[in-house]
């Protein structure tokens, strides 16, 4: 059961989609205070209780034990010790002594202390006071996981070629580079389905320019990689450059669409292009508008798209930058002592994606000038819903590829996620492989990491293990920053272990494809901690480096350099498999902890008693794949 509890006037955020009576703060459940500019609740929670949730987050499968902050931030370093990331998915569900779910629909700032303060205590903040609270009841946690999504409306589905394997990297320079990806890929036999375009495709990282220089007749050119099977995609990035001339600046500044200032100017920070002006994606005109431009890609046989610094991510803001510069010139010639120089360093320091800055902006929201902080979570979340909207209005449901940075719950409807910058990090198969079961609660079920790690340098160990992971998520992309180590599978020796991951990821496609589309349809999850399914097991409760994947299997991937294996702990007896390439090979297992070799060419599986899996035979494309094989 749901009931909806209403304060103030709440921004309308769209993300549910169901109508509920709305109830006054009387007969809110929960302990709960009200001032002026906050609202807070409390809860306690038993030892053994579980809390779940808040979708793309750091730590745990289990959220207690730290404080967690619903604002969506461009932050590349995910260590264990943040508290936000790129997503605000404020839905979180209480398992155990009793069950209860909660969603917090309101778009600015929430502060989650799920038993940092007080280890039994879970205290949520709000920094506002118009919300909705919807709080969910029922008899078993899938059960309000269910019914909170259908609340929310069906999930996402992407084309099929989406789950072929993807290949990106910051950047693919011009059309030789794209070409030699594909040819190098083919070569090895390795199958692929879609290479990335990062900004420098652009001219001088517009939204949607083409470098001319770097990719002469584009339109023939992505035609000519669509014969080959290869999808070519984009970026789009939030920022629009401010330069005279340039289209889609002339016709936002010329409508008045872009994010003011107090003053009625417009706000202006700078981002790859320098100093942009940033579209009031709050505005439903401005999205249309802003949705419509993406006709310039899909024109030119462009289907796929992923949307980038939506946060938005600010590098500065020009009044900031000036205020800085001017400090910097003040103190020249100066002696720095400590507190001076340290103070100056801070002043350059913040200037990214700083509190002030977002403090000065303002949305029009049905004609009223809100400031930014209040729908903070929504700006990236309604890029990407601009987008949706046209592709959807344009050519029906499905059909484009769409993910986003930057998100918030009800653009699940409409586009997948990625989990950002990650680091070529072991810890971080971990990290994200914890992602996919809290962000599958909150509706994203196309969503995976930047395989291999986007920050720092790879090892071929490590993109091995992290594309055997890799095999099960939605979105299979292997993606690396500038600078970096070149960790496309051909890049290093014996490219052939490569082909075998890979391959077994087309094998299971049928399956993948299938298990995605029940999710969707039945407001279920494809990826689901060991404990939702054996809530009585002890040892399944804590495990949070296994998860159960659709209604048939497990996955285990081993997640630390130099091991030939890992421990797995099966909740019941189950077959374990060893893919690799057309390879299977199969060992029965029985209830208990188990050790597994699992070479770094093989992808370990593990399927319930009388489940199966099918398969079908691998392909250099998703296209070519028979799928009747699989299904028959
Ligand atoms: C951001 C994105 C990353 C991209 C880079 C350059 O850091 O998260 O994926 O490669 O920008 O566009």
């Amino acid at each position: 059961m749901i009931k909806k509890y209403t304060c103030g006037t709440p921004i309308n955020t769209e993300a549910v989609i169901k109508t509920f009576q709305s109830e006054g703060l009387g007969s809110f459940p929960f302990e709960h205070t009200l001032t002026e500019d906050k609202f807070s609740f409390t809860f306690t929670m038993e030892p053994d209780d579980i809390v779940y949730g808040l979708g793309e987050a750091p730590r745990g499968i289990n959220k207690r034990g730290w404080v967690y902050e619903s604002y969506c931030s461009d932050d590349p370093f995910h260590t264990e010790t943040k508290s936000s990331l790129y997503a605000a998915h404020n839905f979180i569900l209480l398992a155990g002594g009793k069950n209860i779910g909660v969603f917090v629909d309101f778009p600015a700032r929430v502060r989650w202390d799920i038993g940092y303060t007080r280890q039994d205590t879970c205290v949520v903040t709000l920094d506002g006071t118009d919300f909705d609270i919807y709080v969910i009841t029922g008899e078993k946690p899938l059960d309000i996981i269910r019914e909170f999504r259908a609340a929310i409306g069906k999930s996402y589905v992407p084309p099929k070629w989406a789950f072929g394997y993807q290949q990106s990297r910051w950047s693919y320079h011009n059309a030789e580079a794209v070409d030699s990806v594909i040819e190098n890929y083919d070569k090895a036999g390795i199958p692929l389905d879609c290479v990335y375009l990062d900004i420098d495709y652009m001219d001088s990282y517009k939204d949607f320019t083409i470098n001319d220089a770097a990719f002469p007749d584009f339109a023939s050119y992505v035609e000519g990689k669509r014969e080959q099977g290869i999808h070519l995609i984009p970026i789009i990035d939030a920022g629009v450059k401010k330069e005279d001339g340039y289209g889609v600046y002339e016709e936002g500044k010329a409508k008045g669409y872009f994010c003011k200032k107090a003053d009625g100017s417009n706000f202006e920070a700078g981002v790859w292009p320098g100093v942009c002006a940033f579209p009031d994606f709050l505005d439903p005109e401005v999205r249309r508008w802003f949705g419509e431009k993406y006709k310039t890609l899909t024109d030119m046989g462009i289907d796929g798209f992923w949307n980038d610094m939506n946060e938005p991510a600010l590098f500065y803001s020009v009044d900031g930058i000036e205020k800085a510069l001017d400090k910097a010139a003040a103190l020249k010639g100066e002696n720095l002592d400590l507190s001076r120089f340290f103070n100056l360093k801070d002043t350059f320091m913040g200037l990214s994606n700083s509190q002030e800055d977002y403090s000065s902006i303002y949305h029009n929201i049905g004609g009223e000038q809100v400031n930014h902080q209040r729908v903070h979570n929504l700006y990236g979340a309604n890029m990407t819903k601009a987008a949706g909207e046209y592709f959807e209005r344009e050519f029906g449901k499905g059909k484009i590829l769409m993910f986003s940075r930057a998100s918030y719950i009800g653009a699940h409807r409409s586009s997948g996620i990625w989990f950002g910058d990650n680091h070529s990090w072991w810890s971080h198969i971990l990290l994200n492989l914890k992602m996919l079961p809290s962000a599958n609660m909150c509706g994203f079920l196309y969503c995976g990491a930047d395989l291999g790690g986007f920050n720092e340098n790879a090892t071929r160990d490590l993109v091995l293990r992290f594309l055997a992971l890799g095999v099960f998520t939605p979105l299979m992309r292997n993606h690396s920053a500038l600078g970096t180590r070149d960790q496309e599978g051909y890049r290093f020796e014996r490219p052939e272990d490569f082909r075998d991951v890979i391959q077994v990821r087309y094998r299971l496609i049928p399956y993948l494809y299938d298990t995605f589309v029940k999710a969707s349809e039945t407001d279920g999850m494809i990826f689901r901690p060991l404990s939702l399914d054996y809530p009585d097991d002890p040892v399944a409760r804590e495990c949070e480096t296994q998860l159960m994947l659709g209604d048939e299997c497990m996955i285990a991937p081993v997640y630390e350099q130099n091991a030939s294996g890992r421990t797995v702990y099966l909740p019941e007896d189950m077959t374990f498999v060893k893919l690799s390439g057309e390879r299977v090979e199969k060992q029965e297992l029985k209830k208990g902890l188990h050790y597994v070799k699992v070479a770094l060419n093989e992808v370990p599986l593990f399927i319930k008693k009388g489940k199966k899996i099918p398969l079908c035979k691998p392909a250099m494309r998703t296209r070519d794949l028979k799928w009747e094989e699989a299904r028959g």
